[in-house]
């Protein structure tokens, strides 16, 4: 039996013994009294009883340990032409400072802070800084709207929100200040203070008694220490967007996530204390939260905070320069980043322009990689490209090709193997196991291993509501899919309402809950269509309330303007049409699923509940004047 296949079976049959050996990858103040505590199912905690500091782990034990000097994050922002090295050293006294500035204002153990900045060095730094004081961190995504900030304000109660005064997005700059105003302006809950970081490229106007420099604030603040926290506390809360407008605050612990992802950097990406690895993402996703912060820095490694996009900041050649310029190891991004390359220079022209010598692998996830952008990367970059299924909620990878223990031979569209931790299994809609190749429910057999989702920040009930409680036992992951003979890993995409743009995760049920509130809308659905450049994008459909007069395309203009303002600029909904009505089941539920695979050229089956098959020949019609399903 191969190196991989030991492992990955002594990580379902003795998952306390695996754990606990890689657990000696993390420095502790006090080991734990029980590796994995299952007295209470389907809620799993490990590492009970022990003690550490996650920011103490990704920072200041790499000075200790005489590696002060190496860089720990490279910004690179070809946007405002800034290349800005950090080293371990300087990291931990930027950190520490913070964390004084930070509990100067109050902030201690326990409390939230929230965090809405663009990829900025503060970003890291605000980040670790809160893991200092073990205080609980929840990043916002930059192109959410103000009322999404609000929501997720009122949800985290933060005692500090911590922000900068703009972003510069791909050729525009974005102010971020009157966005936070709007928030706070919105919100119930009001954070008592609110720093921002000022950037050369905007100032943002400060609100007397609330607002508070960063630069001023960290000028006269005492370093602040590292504080011990249980494993089992929290480190951060991740919004995720679920089925409704009311997102889902995945909660990640100290402990059990600094095993795993520590674990996961030699395990899963091949990357050793030393190496640079570049995830070109953005730190409100759990990609940035996992691989270009705790990851890497866990590791000793050198991470790259990248303020551009994979095109037009300036080219196409953009991932290229950044790899041969930062000798970059392992890059990790979403295949929509290929997608967007090889739509702009298709034969890969620019890439003969840069070193890539120190390159060895190309890792995808964040939605499905397509056999064609799997084979254009690979075919382009001659280093194997690595496709890897996970979710905000597990925080790492569930399916993996490990290159890091034994590298598997890849098949296209498969992300390859369960990685060690992960009993996947398939199962149909009544939890029955189906065989090798039959399509189903992808599910995880409980315990799920360090580092996933702890709990629903203040929400245990939609915690087992959402994943516990369908397949008893089991995780949902709400994605479907199925194993070959192999034992390869097929994931077909999510069974719910979510739906997956440019990589990133957005709710369509969220968009229907902006769009019903249109004074002249009756009902509407949001549904998800294929693109070829960024995977998936919303489209709307919606039914007039009788008597409405005003002219169609206003109120189109109105709908998409909405949830661009509700919802932000990267729910990308720009498609709506009007229909008379919505096929529906006898019971009132709308046919999303049946209107989805219309749209998108997939075959389906009449459902047997529908109240009249005539509906479903209007809106085939309605979808084909739009030109649906697209080429
Ligand atoms: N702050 C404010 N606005 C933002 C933002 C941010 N941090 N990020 C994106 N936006 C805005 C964009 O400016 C754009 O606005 P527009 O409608 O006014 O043009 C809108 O949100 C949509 O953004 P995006 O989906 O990123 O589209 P794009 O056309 O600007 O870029 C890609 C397309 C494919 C190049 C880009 O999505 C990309 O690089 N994706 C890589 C994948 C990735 O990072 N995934 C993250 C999870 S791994
Ligand atoms: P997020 O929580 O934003 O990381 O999004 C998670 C969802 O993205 C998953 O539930 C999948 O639907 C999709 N996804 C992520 N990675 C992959 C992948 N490698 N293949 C297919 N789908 C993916």
């Amino acid at each position: 039996m191969g190196q991989f296949n030991t492992l990955f079976r002594q990580s379902i049959e003795q998952p306390e013994e695996f754990w606990a050996n890689a657990a000696e990858g993390i420095d502790w103040i006090k080991k734990w009294d029980k590796v994995l505590d299952a007295s209470n199912p389907p809620s799993y905690r490990w590492f009970r009883g022990a003690e550490l500091n996650t920011c103490y782990n990704a920072v200041d034990r790499h000075v200790e340990a005489g590696r002060g000097e190496q860089t720990a994050i490279i910004y690179d922002s070809p946007v405002t032409d800034t290349i800005r090295k950090i080293s371990y050293r300087e990291l931990q006294t930027e950190v520490a400072k913070f964390a004084g500035a930070l509990k100067s204002q109050g902030v201690t153990k326990g409390d939230t802070v929230i965090i809405y900045m663009p990829m900025i060095p503060e970003a890291a730094v605000a980040m670790l800084a809160c893991a200092r004081l073990g205080a609980v961190h929840s990043v916002v995504f930059g192109g959410f709207a103000a009322s999404e900030l609000a929501i997720r304000i009122d949800h985290a109660q933060p005692k500090v929100l911590v922000t900068a005064s703009g972003a510069v997005e791909g050729k525009k700059i974005i102010a971020y200040k009157p966005l936070v105003d709007r928030a706070i302006e919105q919100s119930d809950h009001k954070p008592e203070k609110c720093i921002v970081f000022q950037r050369d490229i905007i100032t943002a106007e400060m609100q007397e008694g609330r607002d508070l420099d960063w630069q001023e604030l960290t000028a006269t603040s005492e370093p602040a220490d590292c504080v011990a926290v249980a494993a089992t506390d929290p480190l951060y809360i991740l919004y995720t967007s679920g089925t409704t407008g009311m997102p889902k605050g995945v909660m990640r612990d100290n402990g059990g996530h600094a095993v795993a992802i520590h674990w996961s950097m030699k395990n899963i990406y091949n990357i050793e204390t030393g190496d640079v690895f570049w995830s070109a993402s953005d730190v409100g996703w759990v990609v940035g939260h996992s691989y270009i912060i705790y990851g890497p820095l866990l590791k000793g490694a050198t991470t790259i905070i990248y303020e551009g996009k994979p095109i037009g900041t300036p080219d196409a050649g953009a991932f290229w320069r950044v790899i041969s310029e930062h000798k970059v190891k392992v890059l990790f991004t979403a295949p929509t980043a290929f997608r967007a390359i090889k739509k702009m220079d298709p034969t890969g022209s620019l890439l003969g322009q840069y070193d890539m010598s120190s390159f060895e692998a190309l890792y995808l996830a964040g939605e499905r990689l397509d056999p064609d952008t799997y084979h254009w990367a690979s075919d382009l970059l001659k280093v194997p490209v690595i496709d890897h299924w996970w979710q905000t909620e597990t925080g790492w990878s569930i399916v993996a090709n490990c290159r890091g223990i034994e590298e598997m031979e890849v098949k296209a569209g498969s992300p390859t193997l369960p990685v060690p931790g992960y009993d996947v299994r398939i199962v149909n809609d009544d939890g029955k196991e189906l065989p090798a190749g039959e399509e189903g429910n992808i599910v995880i057999k409980l315990p799920l291993p360090p580092g996933t989702l702890a709990a629903l920040w203040r929400n245990e009930e939609r915690f087992i509501s959402s994943y516990m409680k369908t397949f008893p036992g089991f995780y949902e992951t709400s994605d479907g899919g199925y194993i070959d003979k192999d034992g390869y890993v097929f994931v077909m995409g999510r069974m719910d309402d979510v739906i997956n743009i440019a990589g990133h995760r957005l709710s369509t049920g969220a968009m229907e809950e902006v769009i019903a509130t249109h004074p002249d809308v009756a009902e509407c659905a949001v549904i998800g269509t294929d693109d070829q450049l960024k995977g998936q994008l919303p489209l709307g459909l919606f039914v007039l309330k009788a008597g409405v007069e005003r002219k169609v395309d206003e109120i189109q203009n109105d709908l998409v303007k909405m949830v661009r303002n509700e919802i932000g600029p990267i729910a990308c909904l720009r498609e709506t049409t009007m229909v008379e009505r919505l096929p529906k089941t006898r019971s009132g539920k709308i046919l999303r699923g049946t209107m989805r695979s219309i749209a998108n050229g997939k075959p389906y089956n009449m459902p047997s509940t529908i109240d009249d098959p005539t509906s479903l020949e209007e809106i085939t019609g309605a979808l084909g004047n739009m030109g649906y399903p697209k080429q």
